[in-house]
């Protein structure tokens, strides 16, 4: 099967938190944007996220006002599905349910071009599953990036049982035009690489805090402060090499047995999620964030990242 490797246009559907991140990291390369979303007000509250973070990137030397201004004008807006008819390659970063996933993929997989690669950025729903609904299955492939796309480096390129090996090169070769590091997943797995990781670090963390072994602050101080910064430079197996198969094994055989294997969702998030206390969305999760702290604690949180990415990474 023959795929469309000249990509000049990229259709991104879903203007929301991911989307409209995605869009500008892809505008920022030169590409040519259109983002789609079925709620005119979606498209307003995307241009709202775009115009904060492009704020954001300029104000952190990222980015001059001259390349903010060429950024925007490389994307579009559109409510009108005709849009996908110009895709080279299509992103779907729409909400997250098999079933509205796969009504948007029967429609707009007929519509795209037949050599275009199609993508979704589901976080964990399977590739194949939603592959079902998709007109042309091979070239279909789940791409993974992590919030907020246009700064962390990572997109985890996932193979469906019937995706074809070129579409996955496709997918992997436009994350690396952009300067992502992207991975490949190839077995379409539950939560990929990164969610498994980061559910096992979370089922941990919940552990410790229900059980009184620390509170959430220390729990979070040791990512920051400890693990955070080494999983920055280096990795799982790479921190073994370093500090020694022959230690890790002798802590691994008393540790192991002891760590959680709760296979339920915690009571700890569980009695949040029910309280909808669903974090700086609604001003309370773990911690309070009322009368404006949440929009601080983002701003913040994106001016780091792109402070590591430009200490780690000089050609992000
Ligand atoms: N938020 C994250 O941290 C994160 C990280 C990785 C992957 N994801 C995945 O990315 C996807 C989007 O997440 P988000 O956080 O950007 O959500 P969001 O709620 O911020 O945005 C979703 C957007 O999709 C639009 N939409 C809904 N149905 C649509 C349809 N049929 N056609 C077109 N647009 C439609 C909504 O109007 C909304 O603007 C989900 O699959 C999510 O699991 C999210």
């Amino acid at each position: 099967m023959l795929l469309r490797k000249d990509i000049n246009t990229i259709v991104i559907a879903g203007a929301g938190l991911m989307g409209s991140s995605m869009a500008q990291i892809f505008a920022q390369y030169g590409y040519k944007v259109i983002l789609f979303d079925i709620f005119e007000e979606a498209i307003e509250k995307g241009k709202d996220l775009i115009a904060i973070n492009q704020k954001a990137s300029i104000e952190e030397g990222n980015i001059t006002e001259e390349q903010s201004k060429q950024i925007i004008n490389n994307i579009s807006f559109s409510t009108q599905v005709g849009c996908f008819s110009n895709a080279d390659y299509v992103i779907e970063a729409i909400v997250e349910k098999l079933s509205v996933k796969k009504k948007f993929w029967e429609e707009v997989s007929a519509i795209a071009p037949e050599d275009s690669v199609l993508t979704t950025n589901t976080s964990g729903l399977s590739i194949t599953k939603i592959a079902e609904s998709v007109k042309n299955p091979e070239r279909f492939a789940g791409m993974h990036w992590v919030n907020p796309p246009h700064i962390v480096p990572l997109v985890e390129v996932i193979s469906g049982d019937k995706t074809v090996q070129e579409a996955v090169e496709i997918a992997r070769d436009l994350a690396i035009s952009i300067h992502k590091k992207p991975v490949i997943v190839k077995k379409d797995v539950n939560g990929f690489i990164l969610n498994r990781l980061q559910y096992a670090v979370l089922r941990e963390a919940l552990y410790i805090a229900e059980n009184g072994i620390a509170d959430l602050e220390d729990v979070d101080n040791v990512m920051k402060y400890g693990l955070g910064m080494r999983y920055a430079c280096i990795g799982p197996f790479e921190t073994v090499d370093l500090g020694g198969l022959d230690t890790f094994y002798n802590v691994g055989s008393y540790l192991f047995a002891d760590l959680s294997n709760q296979k339920e969702v915690p009571d700890l998030l569980k009695k949040r999620y029910e309280e909808k206390a669903y974090g700086t969305k609604t001003g309370k999760g773990f911690y309070d964030y009322s009368n404006g702290r949440g929009e601080k604690v983002i701003e913040k949180r994106d001016k780091d990242f792109i402070k590591i990415a430009k200490c780690l990474y000089s050609d992000l």
